[in-house]
């Protein structure tokens, strides 16, 4: 039965990814006014093989709450493009410093320093472009903007990169670290499935479900990553490894040792599945992508 549902659900998971590709593809079409080379930065970064795990979330959210993928593909790619942004930025010589991504050069080391912020810049605006004019009827789209603003800006995703690069130099414990991680990466896992309950004008109860499955699974996320970046190899994971405790970073390995952090992630990925108890089987493909989450190797 498990493994029924496994092969069904990765047989989803493949044909969703493709689904998503197609339309990321789409929708970084842009005019004649947008310079070739700044399209090609944007695609560079954004059609490398990403896992897609967000825009991956948003449609199983809005499949989970009833609602057919097609209406939730417009902010399943907006979460995406922002993702994308956040991680160009995050690779840049202020930031992380790094050289590969996706199994590529990173984007300001195929183009350059100012090509790669300003590719940033175009794929974050072409989310809001895409949130606010694919999605309909306009009041859900309004509140799919100013939701995915939210996660990702100030007090949400910046605010976890601006805390993560402090924390560099600082001696933080457990709480900080939570808190760097529950906005940096947290905040767009959260809101990944808050949209696509929100598309499918879902109620508050299942909604406050799913975000808190999205809590759950993103702080797991990212203490897989942190994991990944000790143990992991660069050859599977498309990015150079190591590199968190040469830079000094505040991470899960560093304060609780590579077992207790597993044991967290596994914790929390138990919990996060307990959310969906009241689903059924529509759920299951979100119950599969936990569990892939704390097992990949990638
Ligand atoms: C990397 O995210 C950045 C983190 C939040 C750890 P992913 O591991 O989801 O990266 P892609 O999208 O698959 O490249
Ligand atoms: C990046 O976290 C989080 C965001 C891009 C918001 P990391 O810096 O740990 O991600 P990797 O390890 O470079 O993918
Ligand atoms: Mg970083
Ligand atoms: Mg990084
Ligand atoms: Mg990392």
């Amino acid at each position: 039965m498990v493994e029924t549902s496994g092969i069904a659900v990765d047989a989803y998971a493949c044909e969703a990814r493709q689904e998503i590709n197609a339309a990321l593809l789409r929708w970084t079409e842009f005019d004649d006014d947008c310079p070739p080379k700044l399209r090609d930065a944007i695609r560079h970064s954004l059609m490398a093989p990403g896992k897609r795990l967000r825009p991956l979330l948003v449609l199983m959210a809005a499949e989970a709450c009833g609602t057919d993928r097609g209406r939730a593909m417009p902010a399943a790619c907006a979460v995406e493009m922002v993702h994308t942004y956040s991680l160009i930025h995050d690779d840049l010589p202020a930031m992380d410093d790094d050289d590969l991504r996706r199994g590529q050069p990173t984007c300001h080391r195929q183009f350059d320093e100012a090509t790669a912020i300003l590719a940033g810049d175009a794929l974050l605006t072409r989310a809001f472009e895409i949130t606010s004019t694919e999605i309909t009827p306009s009041a859900v789209a309004t509140r799919c903007c100013a939701e995915l603003a939210r996660a990702a800006g100030a007090s949400g995703m910046v605010a976890g990169q601006v805390d993560d690069l402090a924390a560099e130099t600082g001696n933080g414990g457990l709480t900080e670290l939570e808190a760097i991680h529950r906005r940096k990466t947290g905040a767009m896992f959260r809101v990944s499935l808050r949209l696509g309950a929100i598309v499918a004008e879902a109620a508050n109860g299942p909604l406050q479900h799913l975000d808190a499955y999205g809590q759950k699974m993103g702080l797991a996320f990212q203490i897989i990553d942190d994991l990944l970046d000790v143990r992991g190899s660069e050859a599977a994971m498309g990015k150079r490894t190591g590199k968190d405790s040469g830079r000094g970073k505040l991470t899960f390995p560093r304060l609780l040792g590579l077992e207790a952090s597993q044991t967290r992630a596994r914790q929390l990925i138990d919990d996060a599945c307990f959310e969906l108890r009241e689903f059924g089987p529509r759920a299951l493909p979100l119950e599969a992508l936990a569990r892939y989450v704390l097992e990949r190797n990638h």
